[in-house]
């Protein structure tokens, strides 16, 4: 059975994306990220949700045409070709997961951008590029896998210029920590584990990370109450796609085994998501 207090390597988050990426991007509007809706009122699709999120992201990495953009942990390559297309700027795109890599790859030439856009296997706690290599660099959803969360800002704050950006999303505690007997303890970690996720850090750990790495923080933005609807709608899919088929992955079956939280409080929330804007001095 497997450990699951154990830490994720590279590794297995590269193998976890090579067997799930084209289902969650399915259940998630195309890319494999929370989305980001203004209010319960909001009725947009995951498809709209997702790419507000995505243009959050790229309108605080503040690009310009020619601009070199590093994709840390790129996905099936819409939020990287999208950066590419909106900004002018040429974005290198590295995942752990091959399949994740081939697909990017694919879009980028199928959307015309295959110049301007390019996807490789590598691995962000050990960048294999030279020092100032890049203006910016975006960590869409994709530190949540790193346990050290300082090491892989030290190697971005390595290959980024004097001056150059970094913007990331990442999953946050919130509020006390509360006392949790084993059994919590033990459905927590596997909630994680299914996902080939990190423990959780807290906002307040960012300035140390960030110190740790040579970089400085611009702002750390709490958007919980505009992605909170992010897990009910992609458990949904998740479940009518379970309906329909019997080939979903034993992680992802998993998770829809967990369920869904049904005293889910919004007032309540101890588990939510930033967006960390960092810049090299
Ligand atoms: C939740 S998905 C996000 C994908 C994409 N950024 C998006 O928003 O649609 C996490 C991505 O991070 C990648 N990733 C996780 N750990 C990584 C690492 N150590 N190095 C490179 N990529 C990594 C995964 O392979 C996957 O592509």
């Amino acid at each position: 059975m497997t450990d699951v207090f154990r830490l994720p390597t590279p590794g297995e988050v590269g193998a976890f994306y090579d067997e799930a990426n084209e289902l969650i991007t399915r259940f998630q509007g195309g890319n494999m990220h929370y989305g980001y809706w203004t209010g319960p009122d909001d009725d947009s699709s995951f498809e709209v949700a997702g790419q507000r999120l995505t243009d959050i992201v790229i309108d605080k990495l503040g690009v310009r045409p020619g601009d070199r953009v590093l994709d840390v942990g790129c996905g099936p390559g819409k939020p990287g070709v999208h950066l590419a297309r909106r900004t002018g700027a040429a974005v290198l795109g590295i995942s752990v997961s091959e399949r994740d890599v081939a697909l990017a790859g694919a879009r980028a030439r199928a959307e015309g951008l295959a110049d301007r856009a390019v996807f490789q296997h590598a691995d962000a706690t050990a960048l294999p590029f030279e020092p100032e290599s890049f203006d910016a660099v975006m960590l869409l959803e994709s530190i949540v896998h790193i346990p050290d969360r300082a090491q892989v800002l030290g190697q971005v704050s390595r290959v980024l210029r004097p001056g150059g950006r970094a913007v990331l999303t990442d999953f946050v505690r919130r509020g006390e920590d509360l006392e949790q007997d084993a059994e919590t303890q033990a459905a927590v970690a596997a909630a994680l584990w299914a996902w080939r996720a990190a423990p959780l850090v807290r906002a307040e750990d960012y300035p140390g990370f960030a110190e740790q790495a040579g970089l400085v923080i611009d702002e750390i933005t709490d958007i919980t109450m505009q992605t909170m609807y992010t897990y009910p709608r992609t458990y949904e899919a998740m479940r009518e796609y379970a309906e329909r088929h019997d080939d979903l992955p034993e992680d992802l079956q998993r998770i829809l085994d967990m369920g869904l939280d049904e005293d889910f409080d919004p007032d309540m929330v101890s588990e939510g998501v930033i967006i960390v804007a960092l810049h090299r001095p």
